[in-house]
């Protein structure tokens, strides 16, 4: 029998639940400094929303292998907290950069529910300009009026998709909030569980719900038990169809064995926000984008050493162009989506092959010697102009 969703031993903080924190955590910063700049070119009121769509208690019973998250603001009756504690926490840190912030909580389950209404309640040291509202239900029914009532227009809105297993993944509804512009996700996506339940007749239905139809079974007929990497990238291509224009896959395994838990699947519809998410996984859990301790394919130092070849693309690649360093950074991080390279990384290649002679620069955004936003980077067999 499985546990219930309010069993203690259901809220255990282990490495890998801190691993999803910390993505999540990183992100926020970075995600509010942009579209709190994008409001203010749009010339729309300046405020931004995060839906915790399985929002959980707000409180583990403790803590295994791994330290709770640390809260720089937020004070909360709990040495546990959740990731609702960690987002408020994480919106005041930027709370000089909006007007308002509105937070939605949305938990199923009746006791998870009041103790994380109870939690939040007694939390406090987030910033007076933060909204909170806690709501029971089931996040399907609760999250399309958030999505329906404001169709996207009114703020840009994250939203956290985080369910123990992956039955109320509903495709429709994902991808609903997926396709609206100013909206992005990131899921977790429990591919151990799905691997487990693939060939259950019982939860044919479940999983028709989260692949959107129920040929799925055909399609994934070369899935690998043991490689679970083609199980999620079918799932971000169904996700593509009719939901975002971009996707984008951060492993975690278990602590002390190769084991993947889960997959956190990313959704954006914009390439800058594609950009910001690879560059904060590309700096969380072990490198290469994972947490995988036991890996050593995911290993930050050794991928570096080995991975290289930034410039030999940058040559091969653009050698015909003149191209801005932005458009430059948009095309590879399309292109060479799960490559190591990060902006710095084409940064500090693109200024060794100017001292190489290979490239000139002509600055436009940097007054000196630095490259960014505007810089012309012209590679000499350049005769065309983009990318
Ligand atoms: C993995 S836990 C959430 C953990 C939390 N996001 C965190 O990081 O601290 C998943 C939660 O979703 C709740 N839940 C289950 N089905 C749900 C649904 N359909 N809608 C909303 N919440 C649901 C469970 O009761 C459980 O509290």
């Amino acid at each position: 029998m499985p546990l219930p969703d309010d069993a203690d031993d259901k809220w255990i903080y282990k490495p890998h639940t801190a691993a999803k924190h910390e993505v999540l955590q990183k992100y926020l910063h970075p995600w509010t400094n942009k579209l709190t700049s994008y409001n203010k070119s749009a010339h729309q009121p300046n405020k931004v929303r995060v839906v915790d769509c399985f929002a959980g208690r707000g409180n583990y019973t403790k803590a295994e292998g791994t330290d709770p998250l640390n809260l720089e603001f937020v004070d909360s009756p709990t040495e546990y907290p959740g990731s609702p504690q960690l987002i408020l926490d994480r919106l005041t840190d930027r709370s000089n950069q909006y007007d308002t912030a509105e937070c939605v909580f949305i938990e199923a389950n009746k006791n998870n529910y009041q103790t994380l209404d109870e939690t939040i309640q007694q939390t406090t040291g987030y910033d007076s300009q933060i909204s909170v509202d806690c709501k029971h239900g089931k996040f399907q029914n609760k999250v399309l009026n958030v999505v329906e009532s404001t169709d996207g227009s009114d703020c840009p809105t994250f939203f956290f998709i985080d369910p123990f297993g992956f039955k109320s993944l509903d495709y429709d509804v994902i991808t609903e909030i997926g396709s609206t512009p100013q909206f992005e996700f990131l899921i977790t996506f429990m591919s151990r569980d799905m691997n487990r339940f693939l060939e259950s007749e019982d939860h044919e239905n479940a999983l028709n719900g989260v692949f959107g139809h129920n040929h799925w079974r055909d399609e994934i007929e070369t899935y690998d038990p043991t490689n679970w990497e083609p199980l999620v990238e079918y799932y971000t291509e169904q996700l593509e169809e009719n939901g975002p224009k971009e996707t984008f896959e951060y492993k975690i395994t278990e602590p002390e064995t190769t084991q993947t838990v889960y997959y956190l699947v990313f959704g954006t519809n914009h390439p800058n926000g594609l950009k910001t998410m690879r560059e904060v996984m590309s700096y969380c859990g072990t490198g290469k984008f994972a947490y995988a301790p036991k890996q050593p394919e995911y290993d930050r130092e050794q991928a570096r050493l080995f991975g290289g070849g930034t410039k030999d693309f940058l040559l091969d690649r653009f050698g015909e162009y003149i191209i801005t360093f932005d458009k430059l950074v948009e095309t590879c991080t399309e292109e060479r989506r799960y490559a190591d390279a990060t902006e710095s990384d084409y940064r500090d290649a693109l200024r060794e092959l100017e001292e190489e002679g290979k490239v000139d620069i002509q600055r436009i955004t940097s007054e000196n010697t630095g490259i960014q936003g505007s810089d012309l980077i012209d590679f000499h067999d350049s005769d065309k102009f983009g990318g």
